[in-house]
């Protein structure tokens, strides 16, 4: 196992009618901009909730933040922090709310220049300071709340850019279950799959001697496998719904990921797809795995037979017929639960393919745990998914 620091500062609040317990955690005298999404908290009632839990503490609402946040609303927002001298954000809503929170909250005090380089210099840039930020969790997918990622779209140029930094982590998450009763079956499976394929990156790599992680992942897994479908087939099933939530908590919290190798390159193929297309971030993700695993056999080919057998009880065959089993496996889940996975299914041709090459060819961008996946490899990938 590698060396590890682990330190994961956030507060969950989990259960039903766990939301006006938000009074509880907003500081009291502070200004408060209250973020949220497209009206989906509207039609739930979590908007009257909060209103509500909130009604003594002065409220700065900004709406209208989009799927896939955009930097140009997050902008806008950051205008109306400055305007207002808003001290605290509080994001009501899914992944995308959340992330635009981050972003506003670090982007708001970062004077060193243009507030870009923090995403798309992300790997020089050091997030110093940010507006603390609480979170009402509406949608299970991301692990937004129990972590520093945000994740940012331009739609000036289509790009999507990520950055991380522990000053963005939520000071508290409240999760309630039942915010999953009002999810569309699309967004649900997007979540199943956004959550599977998390632990994914940071097990489906190379041994490293880490018992604990491989577990920790295989039962996350193992719970989405079990308890995605049925949250597919009854959304009021609540004990499914609660552990299909901590389940995509757990899925990206930073513990699974404590000293093991991690690979990321299913997300950052995944993104460009989105950048550029406007498909789901999850069903982005379906796409790209099963071409990861094929055309990486070989060096994920140990972790790739272990997710086979304990996940899926796949012992016989040679080791390709193993590894052939465990792709189709996954790619059976995924359509299990509604979600196409080629790229001919979603409209997706050769060139835009030649696109994402080309992206990563500029960008000079090697990815995966050993960052040996170069552009030709991203289109091997983006070919055997065609
Ligand atoms: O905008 P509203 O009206 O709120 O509607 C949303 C949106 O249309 C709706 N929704 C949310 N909660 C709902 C609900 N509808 C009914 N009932 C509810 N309880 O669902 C739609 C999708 O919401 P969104 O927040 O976009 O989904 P998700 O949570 O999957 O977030 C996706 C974003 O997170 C990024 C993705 O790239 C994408 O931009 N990611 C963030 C990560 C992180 N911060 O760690 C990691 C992930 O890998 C991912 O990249
Ligand atoms: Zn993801």
């Amino acid at each position: 196992m590698y060396n590890f620091e682990y330190k994961n500062p956030v507060k969950i609040i989990f259960g039903k009618n766990t939301i006006p317990k938000v009074a509880n955690e907003v500081p009291k005298n502070a200004k408060v901009m209250f973020i949220y999404g497209g009206g989906s908290i509207k039609r739930s009632g979590v908007y009257d909730t909060v209103k509500n839990a909130l009604k003594n503490i002065e409220l700065v609402e900004f709406g209208g933040i989009e799927a896939n946040p955009h930097y140009e609303t997050c902008m806008k927002a950051i205008e109306t922090v400055k305007a207002e001298k808003v001290e605290y954000l509080l994001s009501v809503g899914g992944g995308s709310v959340l992330d635009a929170t981050k972003f506003i909250a670090a982007a708001t005090l970062y004077t060193s220049g243009d507030p870009w380089d923090i995403l798309a210099k992300s790997s020089t840039v050091e997030v110093k300071k940010a507006l603390p930020i609480g979170a009402v969790m509406t949608l299970p997918a991301t692990g937004s709340e129990m972590n520093g990622n945000s994740v940012i779209t331009r739609i000036s140029t289509q790009e999507k850019m990520a950055f991380s930094s522990p000053k963005v982590m939520p000071q508290f998450s409240i999760l309630d279950p039942e915010c999953v009763f009002t999810l569309p079956d699309k967004q649900v499976a997007n979540g199943v799959v956004d959550a599977f394929i998390h632990v994914i990156e940071q097990y489906l790599t190379f041994e490293v001697n880490s018992p604990i992680q491989d577990r920790f992942a295989e039962s996350i897994l193992t719970t989405l496998i079990e308890e995605g479908p049925k949250v597919i087939a009854d959304r009021k099933d609540y004990e499914a719904a609660a552990n299909f939530m901590w389940s995509a908590t757990m899925a990206l919290n930073g513990l699974i990921g404590a000293g093991v190798p991690q690979d990321w390159a299913s997300h950052m193929i995944g993104h460009e797809l989105t950048a550029l297309h406007g498909i789901d971030h999850g069903r982005t993700l379906a796409i790209i795995l099963p071409g990861m695993m094929n055309i990486k056999r070989n060096n994920k080919k140990d972790k790739i037979i272990q997710y086979g057998k304990r996940i899926w009880g796949i012992t016989n065959g040679t080791d390709n017929e193993k590894i052939d089993a465990a792709i189709a496996k996954t790619v059976e889940f995924f359509e299990s639960l509604g979600v196409p996975t080629t790229l001919h299914e979603y409209g997706v041709t050769i060139d835009t393919i030649a696109k994402i090459t080309g992206r990563f060819e500029k960008r000079g961008f090697k990815v995966g745990e050993k960052a040996d996946i170069d552009f030709n490899e991203v289109e091997g990938i983006l070919m055997d998914r065609l």
